[in-house]
């Protein structure tokens, strides 16, 4: 037997027992008639001590003999920290070279390094407590949907193109010449297909692939927790999920989140927040001024569709330096805007950088608006609508998070519902679905979908929800179309010819014909909600083998150049050379 116990489990209770233990030796420290060694395995770390020098290095993999003792300086850290074990035989399993950085709860290795290796960084402590959590949330998700009378099915990987607004990664077929598969972005068209079939109540914890340009929160593969319905309505949907987050939270976590969870129409989180993912951990809500600024000859405000602003409470002190750098910060291409507009509510009086425009008395009517009082900071932003509320909306996160607004330990879950149906893109002449094209209008709004006209297309509201935490899209769906009529409704509204939407997605328009049931669902994105319930804002150490942000497995060297046979047999030529 390699052992009898594990380095996480021994306490004081089990002095004087003899044990067997096995596993990495984490350090090791001299002290020249005594050795003390680190010894590490997935449950914890125990303190060996040898007489003499066992001439061991780090990461020896070993096992030893022992008896359990109490030791001298306890450490009140470790959960083993009362005890040591006296080794009375040691066996070395495997020498290890010594690796290149250091494994321990904080390693001295850079993100490059680590990546290389990550077989080694993932034998620290806090990437075995991430992928712990993770576990823990798909038995959660698994136990949950189970009980509910959920079926994990599982849909195939080589498909065709679905279009969920990002690239496809394509897979050439050798056995049919110049023909390619596409990944799946989601499992979107067949979860809908199994609800045809009459399955009822789908889900599937599922990889999908997005050619995308990545960011934190966004990998090339990444796992959906996928679901659909059928027989039922929004109200359903959101019930069945929200009991869902209520249980990982609970059991993952042991936090209660608001029952029933807030809801917010997708037009008042662009409003109040600007933004269709609103973090509500704190207020400082987006409040639009136009109607009191206008009309007093500063000509930004006076072309301006749109003034908005936001009250930072408590820092009317920001000196002229910190606010230019925050000028600076709001003018850089991530955030976009024109210049900053500052409003300080000074205890000896509103002083502001547009003071010869304005009065004390008109400036204390946009204060009020915003319901600021003295020490605070008001800061204005104008322009087109929407792109200017999106800026506020940047400049508040930024604002929250200077604040110390953001605690990562607080959690403020909401549904955005109502969303606009369709997205009109001025660069393309075209709508675009918001969501995806099978999600369906409201019924109220069925009519206006009928319509020609730009304006009341532009009006329709969607059957679609999404689920945000923190400020992040953890999850989102709709109730489908689920009629072959409307499904081509939708197509035609998207500028999709007849021939196009016959070849691409004849499959599901021909399934409706067949008797499809009403039916909706969602997906949640299953490695942001392991990264933000484990507090991270980036989902890669929720990842066990996650990209670099060129998309690239620096471990595995991936993605690479394939031989010549290779490419003869699928019939391809690179342009490369
Ligand atoms: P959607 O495209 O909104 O919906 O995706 C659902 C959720 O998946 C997560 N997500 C990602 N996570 C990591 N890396 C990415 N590149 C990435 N892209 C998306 C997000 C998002 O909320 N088929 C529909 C769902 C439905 O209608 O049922 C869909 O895929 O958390």
């Amino acid at each position: 037997m390699y052992r009898t116990k594990t380095c996480g489990e021994l306490r004081l209770s089990d002095k004087g027992r003899k044990v067997t233990l096995a596993g990495w030796v984490q350090k090791v420290r001299s002290l020249g008639s005594m050795t003390f060694v680190d010894l590490r395995d997935r449950y914890g770390i125990t303190q060996l001590v040898f007489e003499g020098d066992p001439g061991l290095g780090r990461e020896y993999v070993i096992q030893v003999e022992g008896e359990v003792v109490e030791r001298q300086s306890k450490n009140p850290k470790m959960a083993t920290g009362d005890i040591e074990i006296s080794v009375s035989k040691l066996n070395v399993l495997n020498r290890a070279q010594t690796p290149p950085f250091t494994i321990e709860e904080v390693s001295d290795g850079g993100e490059d390094l680590r990546a290389k290796y990550r077989y080694l960084d993932l034998r620290r402590a806090p990437l075995q407590r991430a992928l712990a959590l993770r576990h823990r949330l798909s038995q959660e998700v698994r136990t949950y949907l189970d009980k509910e009378g959920f079926m994990e099915i599982e849909t195939p990987y080589l498909i065709k193109s679905t279009p969920e607004g990002a690239r496809d990664f394509v897979v050439p077929s050798r056995m049919n010449p110049g023909q390619f598969y596409a990944l799946p972005q989601s499992p979107q068209t067949f979860k809908q297909l199994l609800m045809v079939a009459g399955y009822d109540r789908y889900f599937q914890i599922v990889r999908c692939f997005r050619d995308e340009d990545l960011r934190a929160d966004r990998q090339p593969e990444f796992t959906q927790i996928d679901c659909e319905m059928s027989f039922v309505e929004q109200e359903d949907v959101l019930d069945m999920f929200e009991g869902m987050m209520r249980a990982m939270f609970k059991n993952a976590l042991g936090v209660d989140i608001p029952d029933p969870l807030p809801r917010m129409s997708w037009y008042d989180a662009m409003d109040n927040y600007g933004s269709d993912k609103p973090d509500i951990r704190f207020d400082m809500k987006i409040h639009e001024v136009t109607d009191l600024v206008k009309g007093r000859g500063l000509g930004v405000f006076d072309s301006a569709e749109y003034v908005g602003a936001i009250c930072v409470k408590g820092q009317a002190e920001y000196t002229r330096k910190q606010l230019d750098e925050l000028t600076e910060w709001v003018k850089r291409p991530q955030v976009g805007a024109k210049g900053l507009i500052y409003i300080k509510l000074g205890g000896d009086g509103i002083k502001s950088s547009i003071d010869k425009f304005y009065s004390a008395e008109d400036l204390s009517k946009v204060a009020g608006r915003l319901g600021a009082s003295t020490g605070d900071l008001i800061l204005v932003l104008c322009g087109p609508r929407r792109r200017t509320q999106g800026q506020l909306g940047v400049l508040r996160v930024e604002m929250g998070g200077r604040l110390g607004l953001r605690d990562p330990k607080v959690f403020a879950p909401l549904w955005v519902v109502d969303f606009p149906l369709l997205e009109w893109s001025e660069e393309d002449g075209r709508f675009y679905a918001m969501h995806h094209p099978f999600t369906a209008p409201k019924p109220e709004h069925e009519a206006l979908f009928r319509s020609d006209r730009k304006e009341d297309l532009e009006k329709v509201c969607a059957n679609a929800y999404d689920f945000v935490l923190n400020g992040t899209e953890l999850g989102g769906g709709s109730i489908r179309i689920h009629n072959a009529d409307m499904q081509s409704r939708m197509f035609e509204v998207l500028g999709i010819s007849k021939e196009e939407a016959e070849y691409k997605f004849g499959f599901i328009i021909n399934a409706f014909k067949y008797g499809a049931p009403p039916h909706g669902g969602l997906a949640f994105g299953f490695d942001r909600v392991c990264s933000l319930f484990g507090g991270q804002e980036t989902i890669r150490d929720y990842i066990a083998f996650p990209k670099n942000n060129q998309g690239r497995d620096v471990m595995i060297d991936s993605p690479s150049l394939i031989d010549k046979v290779q490419m003869d047999e699928l019939c391809l030529r690179s342009t490369e050379g």
